[in-house]
């Protein structure tokens, strides 16, 4: 008898070199590849820095893309991705990324790149860069080659990247009609199920609307951020009854609190008043903070060479199943 939790799974996911991570990307992502990694260690997982998909809409100012992949490694590895159970690497660095993209590009109908949502919304929102670029509308092409180079057979993503999920299942499906003998696994999403991470000002915690939240915030600066977080504006004093669920505060109790109900109880009735309620999340945020920050400024220490060494060792690993895939591909190919 067979069980399915003895097939093996490849888990293959990437993100692109943002540098320090913020609170929003460690719930919508690296917490999800961490429990993976350690829940099944049948699983083989790959975890890539997607530097070359950076270049899609950043090549006019790429100079920040090494130092931006060093500083989101380093938090990688501060929240508990471990180079000894997943293979950590950088896309540029596994030349077949490219070469398999290549090839998948040939058989992708240009179609089923102008349909992407992902690449008009982007169009629109990026419009004062240049991005009317092959490589931009490519950008699926090469997402694909990044899973099916490993066969991947399931990629933790959030619900944003779904559609180039599908795009991928159905790039592998049409390759595997025209090459069956190198066959690639059609591979399914692991939607993380986090609720959308707020800034202090209540709007998407992003880098770019530079109210982000590190993982590894400075207690003083953490404290700030807290204690101007957004609250229910109708809760002035603190016996008023207030609204939790249009509160970024109580957002937060939900992500770091073991007791957020009592607090959402506490606001309904009006039992509790702003300032404490900050105070206690405040509290609440500083066990997992601090010691992200303490392994990122332990890491840093030992300086660049020894995380470029990690991310070496990874290429190497990355490279041996890269290549394995790629001597069927030419060769079904007819190559
Ligand atoms: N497009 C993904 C993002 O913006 C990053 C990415 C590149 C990726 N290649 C991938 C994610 C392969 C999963 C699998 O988040
Ligand atoms: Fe938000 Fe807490 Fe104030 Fe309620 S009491 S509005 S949950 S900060």
């Amino acid at each position: 008898m067979s069980f399915p939790v003895s097939v093996k799974r490849v888990v293959v996911s990437g993100a692109r070199p943002t540098g320090a991570l913020h609170l929003g990307n460690y719930f919508g992502a690296i917490k999800n590849w961490v429990e993976i990694q350690n829940l099944n260690t049948n699983d083989e997982c790959y975890f890539f820095v997607a530097d070359w998909h950076a270049l899609t809409t950043d090549y006019e100012s790429s100079g920040s893309i090494a130092e931006n992949t060093r500083q989101m490694v380093l938090d990688w590895l501060a929240c508990g991705l471990d180079p000894a159970k997943s293979v950590i690497f950088r896309q540029s660095r596994v030349p077949e990324h490219a070469e398999l993209a290549l090839l998948l590009s040939m058989i992708t109908p240009l179609g089923w790149l102008e349909r992407n949502p992902t690449y008009k919304e982007q169009l629109r929102e990026l419009s004062t860069r240049e991005i009317q670029t092959h490589g931009f509308l490519g950008y699926p092409v090469l997402q694909s080659a990044d899973i099916l180079l490993y066969h991947g057979t399931h990629v933790p993503v959030g619900g944003d990247q779904l559609a180039h999920l599908e795009l991928t299942r159905e790039i592998a499906r049409r390759f595997n009609h025209f090459y069956p003998k190198a066959a690639l696994p059609e591979p399914q999403p692991l939607l993380t199920q986090a609720p959308k991470v707020l800034g202090p000002d209540n709007r998407k915690m992003s880098k770019s609307y530079g109210n982000s939240i590190a993982i590894g915030e400075p207690m003083d600066t953490l404290r700030t951020k807290v204690m101007s977080m957004y609250t229910d504006p109708k809760k002035v004093k603190a016996t008023d009854r207030g609204d939790p669920h249009g509160c970024v505060v109580f957002s937060h109790h939900k992500l770091f609190s073991a007791h957020w109900k009592v607090r959402e109880g506490q606001c309904s009735e009006g039992t509790i008043g702003c300032v404490a309620c900050k105070k206690d999340l405040i509290e609440q945020m500083t066990p997992l903070v601090n010691s992200i920050r303490a392994k990122k400024e332990e890491y840093l220490a030992k300086g660049e060479r020894w995380i470029d060494a990690i991310l070496e060792d990874g290429e190497k690993k990355a490279k041996v199943k890269a290549e394995a895939t790629m001597l069927a591909v030419r060769q079904a190919m007819g190559l």
